[in-house]
């Protein structure tokens, strides 16, 4: 639906915008460009890329500021090389044919996932990415066996489910951070900076409530109960995303031992405007990153009534309106090992 697409985007532009001053001052304090001014070329990528046009604005963005760096210090304008990344199905086509014609940059497409290597060792100057990295590689194994402790039996997440289930969650995200830290450090240059914006849950209670997941079970279940899809469906269909604290990023990147966290802290919460209500916000973009799976899953027939009904109970929901998380800024920066 249109009104979905463009509720997505303005979303996450606002998120997008909030870190824009961040990024600024990152790059205006924290790019070490001596180590690399002698080099002609600035390379950025946007990991989790999609198909614009959040991206473009991010990109120019960083672009801009790199370029003010680079004056301010007495120094020519580098050439810049962007590379969007996504996954191999994610619509290039797309994005590729809506690229800004005013760009002041060479383009590239990278189709593979960011949790393994996707680019040549020290070659990457800026690594942004927003709102992907909570996503898992995989459901956890465990929850989805019957003989497992873990198996996660009528529920779709976590949140409420078994501790069992949450650790299991928990040690595939730390697998998946780890690996994608990994590849960072290879391709990161010394005093390149790595931007993520994402989703993330609290520090505190060990095994963590989830508004947003719990209605999304709900809606699942009443489903179920009408008939409209079977119950076993509901049993084996858990989400592969993880809500990472802000603890659980100090000690992947301290296990990593390559980056230093510059800065992490909270995005400021978007208030909707016009006439969308938040739960009409938060359901479009849950549906941007999550429709192809519950496609998939339930079949495409399901799939308006799902959200529909979603969004409906967002809005019911006061609680909700506190937010039980947020979104996350964190500032990385490659630094020299021994
Ligand atoms: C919610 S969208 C965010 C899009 C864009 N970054 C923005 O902020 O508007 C998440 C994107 O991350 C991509 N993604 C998720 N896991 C990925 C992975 N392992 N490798 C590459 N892209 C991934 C998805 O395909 C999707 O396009």
């Amino acid at each position: 639906m249109l009104w979905e697409n463009k509720l997505q985007r303005l979303h996450l532009r606002g998120a997008i915008a909030a870190a824009k001053e961040l990024i600024n001052e990152a790059i205006a304090e924290k790019l070490d460009i001596k180590n690399f001014s002698s080099s002609n070329t600035f390379r950025v990528t946007d990991l989790g890329c999609s198909i614009g046009p959040n991206t473009f604005l991010a990109v120019q963005n960083i672009i801009d500021a790199v370029e003010l760096k680079y004056q301010s210090q007495g120094h020519s304008t580098p050439e810049f090389q962007v590379f969007f990344n996504d996954h191999a199905l994610n619509d290039f086509n797309t994005l590729f044919s809506s690229l800004p014609p005013e760009r002041k940059y060479y383009a590239a497409g990278v189709p593979c996932s960011f949790h393994s290597p996707l680019f040549p060792n020290a070659s990457i100057h800026f690594v942004f990415t927003s709102y992907a990295v909570q996503s898992l590689s995989q459901v956890p194994n465990e929850v989805l066996d019957k003989s497992s402790p873990a198996w996660n039996k009528g529920r779709i997440h976590y949140s409420n489910a078994s501790p069992k289930v949450f650790e299991s969650y928990a040690a595939q995200y730390a697998k998946n951070i780890d690996c994608f830290l990994n590849a960072r450090a290879q391709e990161v240059v010394c005093g390149g900076l790595m931007a993520i914006i994402v989703p993330c849950r609290p520090n505190g209670p060990p095994y963590p409530q989830d508004t947003i997941t719990e209605t999304m079970e709900s809606c699942l279940s009443d489903m179920a109960k009408k008939g409209i899809i079977s119950e076993e469906k509901v049993d084996t269909l858990n989400l592969p995303i993880y809500f990472a604290s802000p603890h659980e990023v100090e000690a992947a990147v301290e296990r990593n031992g390559c980056f230093r966290l510059e800065k992490m802290e909270i995005l400021p919460q978007e208030k909707p405007s016009g006439n969308f209500s938040r739960g009409m916000v938060l359901s479009s973009l849950i549906r941007a990153g999550m429709e192809g799976m519950f496609k998939n899953h339930f079949g495409e027939e399901i799939i308006d009534e799902f959200f529909d009904s979603f969004h409906k109970k967002l809005d019911e929901l006061s609680k909700f309106e506190s937010g039980n998380g947020g979104s996350l800024f964190i500032l990385l920066k490659r630094i020299a090992t021994s």
